[in-house]
């Protein structure tokens, strides 16, 4: 599949380009769960102790890894990242924590794919720093108990439900991100712009944060290709106008769906007469993964009432057809 302009997914040029903001105070949006980060790295620096580990949570592209990157700079400390999927022995986990300093922050992503073995490896770790480690084959195996550094674990997940309970207990702080406002965005989108170096008007700001999907990810992406439009056409100021002719270029519509979610609620409409049908037919019959519908198509879909999920399938809302302006046959309300 080639890559949507509009996922919240991280794309290799998402990790290029540096607009990530490096202090709380530059961190827009989730008002509360800053609050509250901000009193406890307050208190561990009064307490020269490292901060509790902390378990972010909430869906792609809304700013766990900023968020983690931010408490390291904020505490003064080194900022250590893995992720789960590659904790693959005990051994790639030991060299990680051995390297750990005085309450450095160690961000693992995609806590929940971590194997469950590695797992138990780091209850000892989180609780009491220490590691327990098996060392030898067959036989000679013998276990050795290392004392670790106090340190703070952040783990990120866009699935906290799959976080096993003795690993989410051992948070001490656990914050959900949420989907961004307007207003946030608007915002998001300006501060973007500058530090891409180009103006932006109000109007323009506003388009783009409410075809952004409530994820940061996604706004900042949407600027850069307005950009680059602008630029090739000598503009110096992203407005209104460069705004709605790259975005209808891009085939992003006015609030933020694309071609694979018109394809998506087309085929639930159309084929399945708006539904309800099960997750398995409707991804059989736009050829795609059931978990890839579940994971990225259907979230924004759902959040914003154009999907509704019911226990005998996903159905089509009356928002859908009208946003897609299609008239409902044999109506049943
Ligand atoms: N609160 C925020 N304020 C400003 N920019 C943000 C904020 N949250 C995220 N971003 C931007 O969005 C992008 C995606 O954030 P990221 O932390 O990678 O998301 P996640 O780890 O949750 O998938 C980052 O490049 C960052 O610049
Ligand atoms: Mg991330």
């Amino acid at each position: 599949m080639e890559d949507r302009i509009i996922t919240s997914e991280e794309l290799e040029e998402d990790k290029i380009e540096n607009i990530r903001p490096l202090k709380l105070s530059e961190y827009i949006g989730q008002t509360e769960v800053k609050e509250n980060i901000e009193v406890f790295i307050k208190s561990a620096l009064i307490r020269e102790e490292a901060l509790d580990h902390v378990l972010l949570y909430g869906p792609p592209g809304l700013g766990k890894t900023t968020l983690a990157a931010i408490i390291a700079n904020e505490l003064g400390t080194n900022f250590k990242t893995a992720s789960g999927p590659s904790i693959e022995k005990s051994g790639d986990l030991a060299a990680i924590l051995s390297t750990l300093e005085p309450n450095d922050v160690l961000f693992i992503d995609e806590i929940h794919r971590m194997p469950r073995f590695i797992e138990e490896i780091l209850y000892p770790a989180m609780e009491d720093f220490t590691l327990d480690i098996i060392i030898g084959g067959e036989g000679s195996s013998r276990s050795i108990k290392i004392d670790l550094p106090p340190f703070t674990l952040v783990g990120a997940t866009t699935r906290a439900g799959d976080l096993s309970s003795p690993l989410r207990d051992r948070f001490g702080i656990i914050s959900k991100l949420n989907y961004y406002t307007e207003e946030e965005l608007t915002q998001i989108a300006k501060r973007t712009s500058k530090v891409l170096n180009i103006d932006i008007d109000d109007e323009a700001a506003i388009e783009v944060a409410k075809r952004s999907r409530g994820t940061p990810r996604i706004c900042n992406r949407l600027i850069k290709r307005i950009r680059d439009f602008a630029l090739v056409e000598g503009k110096s100021c992203i407005d209104k106008d460069i705004t709605n002719k790259a975005l209808t270029k891009l085939k992003v519509d006015k609030l933020g769906l694309d071609e694979t979610d018109y394809h998506l609620l087309r085929a639930i409409i159309e084929k399945f007469n708006g539904g309800p049908v099960g997750i398995d037919a409707l991804a059989s019959s736009i050829g795609e993964e059931a978990t890839t519908i579940e994971d990225v198509y259907e979230p924004y879909l759902l959040q914003n009432g154009f999907l509704k999920r019911t226990n005998r399938g996903r159905m089509a809302t009356e928002k859908a057809y009208e946003h897609l302006g299609i008239k409902r046959q044999g109506t049943l309300f």
